[in-house]
């Protein structure tokens, strides 16, 4: 039996806020007090892009003994990559050209990943980047957690408030080989986003229209690759809503977040490599 803790969006915003940062330490030991053996963060750890933010979720996760590869995941959300409000002053003040913004994103995309690398790689130092796959080898079930960005760069008219995903083609490309696919054949594998698949939808026309700022643009391509890989999970965030969902058998978890429901994580037990336990659970 593996035991995987999920958590999200913890839009941290410097350490002034000390109540949010004694909840994590809160959060951080109650997880090694009930014994897990991962721990899945999917993202918008910081609220304003700011890599001090990182620096706070690394110190944490140092202080309880859980920053090594074997003990955590983390990607990156739409608030770590974009600060609106900078983006829109630096666009007003210099419109630069569409390639010139692409490489900014791309850099900071890096930035995350190398800040991160120890969870990435397990190394110290280095560069890569998404997507990653991480295998564990447990003793009762091999898990293999694929992780994708999802984090699309803010444009004017199509994608107005930085909050709209995509996979680029190439992170999709890079895990369809026939090489990684059988290699993930022995796997329970578990699929991980910033994004959800499922737009939070209501009735309301309010709601409607603003549910497309919010979208995983190419949600069928990354559903198609989950079904190539078998994913039996995706684990995602974004929506700041505790749910759970299944589309074509694959069960979509939302962790919420953690800002705003700090006392609630998501609880992942694995049994086997078809088998698993989820539920929500309050501190
Ligand atoms: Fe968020
Ligand atoms: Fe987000």
């Amino acid at each position: 039996m593996v035991k995987i803790a999920h958590i999200s969006d913890l839009h941290l915003s410097g350490k002034q806020d000390r109540r949010q940062l004694d909840e994590f330490d809160r959060m951080l030991a109650h997880f090694n007090t009930v014994g897990f053996d991962h721990l899945v963060i999917s993202g918008d750890l910081s609220n304003s892009a700011d890599p001090a933010d990182w620096e706070i979720v690394r110190e944490k996760l140092r202080s309880h003994a859980l920053y090594r590869w074997e003990k955590t995941t983390v990607i990156a959300g739409n608030h770590d990559m974009t600060n609106l409000e900078e983006e829109m002053r630096f666009y007003n003040a210099l419109n630069p050209l569409p390639g010139v913004r692409r490489k900014a994103f791309n850099r900071k995309i890096v930035h995350f990943c190398s800040f991160f690398q120890e969870l990435i790689t397990g190394e110290e130092r280095g560069d890569k980047a998404f997507p990653f796959v991480k295998i564990i080898n447990y003793p009762s079930v091999k898990i293999a957690i694929v992780a994708l960005n999802s984090v699309y760069p803010w444009y004017p008219a199509d994608n107005p408030l930085g909050a709209r995903g995509v996979i680029n083609p190439g992170q999709l490309k890079a895990l369809t080989p026939a090489n990684v696919v059988s290699s993930l054949k022995e796997c329970f594998v578990i699929g991980l986003c910033h994004h959800a698949y499922k737009v939070y939808g209501t009735d309301s026309l309010i709601d409607q229209a603003f549910d497309w700022t919010m979208e995983l643009k190419n949600r069928e391509e990354f559903l198609a690759v989950m079904k190539t890989l078998q994913a039996k999970l995706v684990l995602h965030g974004h929506f700041h809503r505790f749910q759970t969902y299944t589309v074509s058998g694959i069960n979509f978890i939302n962790g919420g977040s953690f800002r705003y429901t700090p006392e609630c994580y998501s609880e992942l037990i694995i049994e086997g490599k078809e088998s698993f336990r989820q539920s929500f659970i309050s501190l």
